[in-house]
């Protein structure tokens, strides 16, 4: 067996948290590799919105175990907060969500550190969720980090005040930033008793086990391609590799395990946070997709900055995940349009450019469209991909021409019932 891998292509928010509720049903784990809170997925069925942001989006669904992997670092007041809400739900949290002993966890300092960091930047900010996310991948890398195994150690509050002193030092440096740490610390520690009441393993383990069984397993990406450490905006990214290959090291699969690769986007392009975006719209148009599609934060409520589809960023992304089919979300968004435009390349100082460049930011990078006609009609009611209007059809065989790579869901609505198949590959 092999895992499977959901991921965004563009800069988070492509609606992966659907899409993953979506094919559960066929998984017998869902894996998340990488992120933490700074993640807002979500999901709609029966009437009822739900947003995610450690737990995997598979915790809905009966006999499927999710699991938090190494990769994933974990705020426990967050994690406190949504298991709260999905107390209602009458899920055995303990039995369907594991958690890798090796997971880094976001002290209360981290935030702090993550926004005094952010504030010092001024107008430079890279527009941070503030949730931490910076600040702790760097103590993992610079080998200072708890993990969620520490807290099973006599040792743990040892550890513990020795980070924070550390980071107490550091915060120390930045002026006029203010701060009630004790406030902050008493939620975060019963969050970390709610954690240490949980199954935590050593998930390599389990999940190599799980594959020999013969076990289905689907990762579940955060953020997007262009957030990606690596290969996204830099520095306007996230902290982590949002890319299939952190998959490898989110949850200690290696590489030739790795089996289909589902590229999630939406039939335009969003972005929340600063950095560049080469086909955003400041207009009217722009104005328009935000309103249909209701672009705003799923973690912070931020508007989304929004803009048409962008050719060069999507198959950069195809490129660096492998990826092997598509889903194209919110594609009922469009519908008040009687032209699509798509960006098929860019110009720079007069010369065609087909790749994404390096640094997008500082140069006069000119987005050149193509323009499609729109189906201009309501698609939400659709069941059937068959029955989509042939402007549509037309737009995902474009796109598919275009990309080299089959286009299998197209989404229209944000609710698990409202998710057409196209079977025509
Ligand atoms: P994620 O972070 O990739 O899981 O995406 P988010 O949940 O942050 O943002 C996607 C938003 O679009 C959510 O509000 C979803 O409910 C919504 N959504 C997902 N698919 C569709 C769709 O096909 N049409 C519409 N209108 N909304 C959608
Ligand atoms: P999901 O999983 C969209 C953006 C932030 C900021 C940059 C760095 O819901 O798609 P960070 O908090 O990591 O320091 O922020 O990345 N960002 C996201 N944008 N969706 C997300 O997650 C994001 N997670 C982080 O807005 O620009
Ligand atoms: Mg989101």
């Amino acid at each position: 067996m092999k895992v499977d891998v959901l991921l965004g292509l563009q800069w988070g928010d492509e609606g992966k948290g659907k899409i993953v509720d979506v094919l559960t049903p066929t998984y017998d784990i869902i894996a998340r590799f990488q992120g933490g809170p700074n993640a807002g997925h979500t999901l709609e069925f029966e009437g009822i919105k739900h947003v995610l942001h450690t737990i995997p989006s598979g915790i809905f669904r009966e006999n499927v175990v999710n699991l938090i992997g190494n990769g994933v670092v974990i705020d426990p007041v967050i994690f406190k907060q949504e298991l709260e809400k999905l107390a209602v739900f009458n899920i055995n949290i303990k039995e369907r969500l594991i958690i890798s002993k090796k997971a880094h966890l976001i002290l209360p300092t981290h935030r702090l550190l993550d926004a005094a960091s952010e504030t010092a930047k001024g107008k430079h900010k890279i527009g941070s969720t503030l949730k931490g996310i910076g600040p702790t991948y760097m103590d993992k890398t610079g080998r200072n980090g708890l993990r969620v195994g520490d807290i099973f150690s006599p040792r743990f509050h040892e550890k513990y005040q020795a980070l924070i002193d550390k980071h107490v030092g550091i915060l120390s440096h930045f002026e006029d930033f203010e701060y009630d740490l004790s406030a902050l610390e008493k939620p975060w520690m019963k969050g970390i008793e709610i954690l240490q009441s949980l199954t935590a393993v050593d998930s390599e383990h389990f999940i190599n086990k799980a594959l020999l069984e013969g076990k289905k397993i689907l990762a579940e990406g955060a953020q997007g391609t262009m957030l990606d450490i690596d290969f996204g905006t830099y520095p306007f990214v996230t902290s982590s590799n949002t890319v299939t290959a952190g998959t490898c090291t989110g949850l200690g699969v290696a590489p030739t395990k790795i089996g289909r690769v589902i590229g999630i986007f939406k039939a335009y392009c969003t972005r929340v946070g600063s950095g560049p975006f080469p086909t955003e719209l400041n207009d009217e148009v722009g104005e328009q997709i935000r309103k249909e599609g209701h672009e705003f934060g799923s973690t912070t409520g931020r508007p989304r900055r929004c803009g048409w589809i962008d050719l060069p960023q999507l198959k950069y992304a195809i490129m660096i995940n492998g990826v092997t089919e598509l889903s194209m979300m919110k594609a009922d968004v469009l519908s008040c349009f009687e032209k699509i435009s798509v960006c098929t390349h860019y110009t720079i100082n007069g010369e065609r450019i087909e790749d994404f460049p390096y640094d997008v930011d500082d140069q006069n990078i000119l987005p050149v469209y193509e323009e499609l006609p729109g189906w201009h009609c309501d698609l939400t009611q659709l069941s059937d991909y068959n029955q989509a209007p042939d402007a549509l059809k037309n737009y995902v065989s474009y796109l598919e021409r275009q990309l080299d790579v089959p286009i299998t869901v197209v989404s229209v609505g944000p609710d698990r019932q409202q998710t057409l198949r196209n079977t025509s590959h």
